[in-house]
């Protein structure tokens, strides 16, 4: 049984590989002035990006804390972020329509819809909240297509997850273990990764509940950062 080996190396060397990744991707931009929600979005428009910053996977989220963490911990504020409750369905997406995983660090989960409070913001405690827009705020902006498919996490060769529940986003087919975590990096809901080296298949697992490891020789488990 080999031991838990940090994986980020070798994931950043795989994604030039690939080449579709570099190994600092969120292109986040911070606009510092001070501005409602609205007009941060129309800032980040007229700047080039799709509007404000998703950070619905951990890898972005860590990238945000240190992107902010001058004016979170010192200026002491909450910065404007790409989530808004949509009163047309009653509910608080990203905002490109993704869903918000329970681990994100919102107060609760899910995230406030409610009118009252319609746009998100990321706090000085480095939590995210909904709020009213109306307080002058930084803010980031980000782009939405293209997002991207740095992850970090790490491996157990030879082990499997041995789960009570577990939720299958998908099963493909795939030739490394590499290109099979990189693939968990480019889907937000991705928490874990099972490469059968039999099988050559990649099981892409999103929430669960582990009791531990279990032996298996083919299989090469991706144990993806969570929030
Ligand atoms: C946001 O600020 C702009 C510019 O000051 C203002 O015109 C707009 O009404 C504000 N929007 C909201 C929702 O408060």
């Amino acid at each position: 049984m080999r031991p838990l080996w940090s994986f980020t190396t070798s994931l950043i060397s795989t994604s030039m590989i690939l080449s579709s990744v570099s190994a600092e991707m969120f292109d986040f931009h911070l606009v510092q002035e001070y501005h409602n929600s609205t007009t941060q979005e129309k800032i980040c428009k007229d700047l080039g990006y799709d509007g404000l910053a998703i950070i619905s996977t951990p890898e972005a989220y860590i990238y945000a804390l240190k992107l902010t963490d001058y004016i979170r911990n010192v200026l002491n504020k909450g910065i404007y972020i790409g989530a808004h409750f949509r009163p047309e369905d009653d509910v608080t997406l990203w905002d490109d329509g993704t869903v918000p995983r329970s681990d994100s660090p919102f107060y609760v989960h899910p995230p406030a819809a409610e009118p009252s409070q319609p746009v998100a913001r990321l706090d000085s405690w480095g939590m995210f909240r909904m709020g009213m827009n109306l307080r002058a705020r930084p803010g980031i902006c980000g782009k939405h297509k293209n997002y991207p498919t740095q992850s970090s996490g790490s491996t157990l060769q030879g082990q499997r997850l041995q789960t009570t529940t577990r939720e299958t986003l998908s099963e493909s087919q795939v030739s490394t273990y590499l290109e099979c975590a990189v693939m968990c990096g480019a889907v937000h809901e991705c928490r874990a990764a099972e490469f059968n080296s039999d099988l050559l298949t990649c099981t892409l697992i999103g929430q669960y509940k582990s009791t531990g490891n279990l032996g298996h020789p083919r299989i090469t488990t991706y144990i993806r950062k969570t929030f």
